[in-house]
């Protein structure tokens, strides 16, 4: 018998409400943490015995170590059977494929998302339900909660199975399936989108740059992009996963994927061009001289979906986070489905997409999905443009116009105060919310306030209820500002301010001016400066 009881003491766990675990990877190289969090982790889903779990991770450092902790302890807790991408390697969306398509009873998501990796960077832990989504706050607060009870884990105590060897093996009594990561995924793409519409546009000269930012999809990128429609090799561009990212920071935004920036805004732009984030559930959409919010985004997709196969039905309804622009609202309205508001995070989609109301869902923070599986998927959303794109014939620009042109457009951005100190960040949040019943009616410059409060969310399939999500500050005329704390940073707080102002004039501004009041009005009403001693944010997007 090599299995061992561990009798540790309690960790400190994650947030509660958070759906998974995030901290610097040295914490989780701490003696017994990952253990700990993986025993409250299975207990708080009711045990894993018996059951089928998928495990993979987007590659940062520590991921291959993790893996092989989790599968032993897997396997000392009685689970059944494992199915492991090769190299112990998934992205998020991949994951949440396989955990729905080969019927098991969830899977561990190794990531930190969009942060950056390496030994003194961030790592990450969550589990995923059966479903493919993440686990819901029920289950967050039950592993939460088991935390701060346990006194002993589980873990097999024999030699570790050799992840880069494809098929079935043994680890004690618990089969390991190690599947390719990427061939379930491009199966999946394929049956949504239109591959030879996609290939006879690269054919015709259509140049594509897919930035990986040296994280997870490379490999699906190459696969799709470069081997399955064609395009020339070198489209992908930092195509190989690395342990820290290859020093850059993955997160698929203007600031941080400067390259594709930098290519997409100069002379010789190719016609398309996209990035993906650590885990590849982001995505950033460009085009040549042209870059698309996600919130746009979103209602670009909402409104061409039926355009791609898999949509071709048209779309059950819609879903955006509540800080995210009304854009697609309009696009709704006029198609004639429902669009629901949710707080920010994907968790809240998975209730409104398994109870089949909606099939479209998006984040301004650079996520959009749909309801083939149960996270956000970056490369899903560059497809889905591929596919409109090849279809209409139509340029990114030109579908960003024509989209303005029919249904308005709602300038936006949203700036990030990084690394405050808690209390003053908290110091500011209160401070806000006890002005929140006075300012209907005041006005600032040529703004006036119609409505303010803090976002509260009930749960329309579970009748469960979420608040304090957010400030909201709405001015007449469809102006607005929303300010939150961020839930996933791992130093301070992060403090988020949302702008938005609706245009349906066609004036063709640089948004930063076109929200400049609404920016002005935000800094009077919260007062950024004087709380944190931030003049300016350190991430626009
Ligand atoms: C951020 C984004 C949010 C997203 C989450 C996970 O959370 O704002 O939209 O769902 O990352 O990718 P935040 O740090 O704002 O809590
Ligand atoms: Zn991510």
């Amino acid at each position: 018998m090599t299995r061992t009881t561990i009798t540790t003491a309690p960790i400190a766990g994650q947030k509660p409400g958070t759906s998974g675990l995030r901290k610097k990877t040295r914490v989780f190289m701490g003696a017994h943490y990952l253990e700990n969090f993986v025993q409250a982790m299975f207990d708080g889903v009711g045990g894993v015995a018996g059951k089928t779990l998928v495990v993979g991770g987007d590659g940062r450092f520590h991921n291959d170590t993790a893996t092989q902790t989790i599968l032993a302890m897997a396997e000392a807790n009685g689970a059944a059977r494992a199915i492991v991408g090769q190299n112990a390697l998934l992205s998020t969306p991949a994951a949440s494929n396989l955990i729905r398509t080969r019927g098991t009873d969830g899977g561990v998501i190794l990531s930190a998302s969009h942060n950056p990796g390496g030994i003194d960077e961030d790592f990450g832990i969550k589990f995923n339900m059966p479903n493919g989504g993440p686990a819901p706050e029920a289950v967050t607060n039950a592993i939460h909660a088991r935390t701060e009870t346990l006194d002993a884990y589980y873990i097999w105590q024999g030699a570790p199975v050799d992840l880069s060897q494809l098929g079935t093996t043994q680890l004690g009594a618990m089969e390991v399936e190690i599947v390719d990561p990427v061939s379930a995924y491009v199966d999946l793409m394929r049956s949504l989108f239109d591959f030879d519409a996609i290939a006879k546009m690269i054919a015709g000269g259509m140049q594509i740059r897919f930035d990986a930012m040296c994280a997870i999809t490379g490999p699906y990128g190459r696969a799709i992009l470069e081997d399955a429609l064609g395009a020339p090799k070198g489209t992908v561009t930092h195509g190989t996963p690395l342990p820290d990212f290859g020093g850059m920071h993955p997160d698929p935004n203007p600031t941080w994927a400067h390259e594709l920036m930098a290519e997409m805004m100069g002379d010789a732009a190719p016609g398309f061009g996209a990035a993906s984030d650590g885990d590849g559930d982001r995505n950033m959409i460009v085009g040549p001289g042209c870059y698309v919010s996600p919130s746009d985004s979103l209602a670009v997709i909402a409104a061409n979906a039926h355009l791609a196969p898999g949509y071709s039905g048209g779309l059950k309804g819609v879903a955006r986070s509540m800080p995210t622009s009304a854009a697609v609202d309009r696009v709704a309205e006029a198609l004639g489905i429902d669009c629901y508001e949710t707080p920010t995070g994907w968790k809240f989609f998975g209730n409104l997409m398994d109870d089949g109301r909606v099939s479209l869902c998006g984040e301004e923070s650079f996520g959009t999905g749909s309801d083939h599986v149960r996270e956000k998927d970056g490369v899903w959303a560059i497809l889905m443009w591929l596919n409109i794109m090849a279809t209409t014939g139509k340029s990114v620009p030109q579908l960003m116009q024509d989209h303005w042109a029919r249904f308005g457009r709602n300038y936006y951005s949203r700036h990030d105060f990084e690394a405050i100190e808690t209390d003053k960040a908290d110091a500011l949040m209160s401070g806000l919310r006890g002005k929140l019943h006075d300012l209907p009616g005041q006005t600032f410059g040529p703004l006036t306030v119609i409505d303010a409060d803090d976002y509260a969310y009930l749960d329309p399939v579970d009748g469960s209820t979420s608040e304090r999500q957010g400030v909201r500050v709405v001015f007449e005329g469809g102006a607005r500002f929303v300010v939150r704390l961020s839930g996933t940073g791992t130093s301070g707080a992060t403090l988020r301010l949302y702008l938005e102002k609706l245009d349906t004039e066609q004036l063709n501004l640089d948004p930063q001016e076109a929200l400049a009041d609404v920016i002005a009005a935000a800094e009077t009403v919260i007062g950024i400066a004087a709380h944190t001693d931030r003049t300016a944010p350190d991430v626009i997007t």
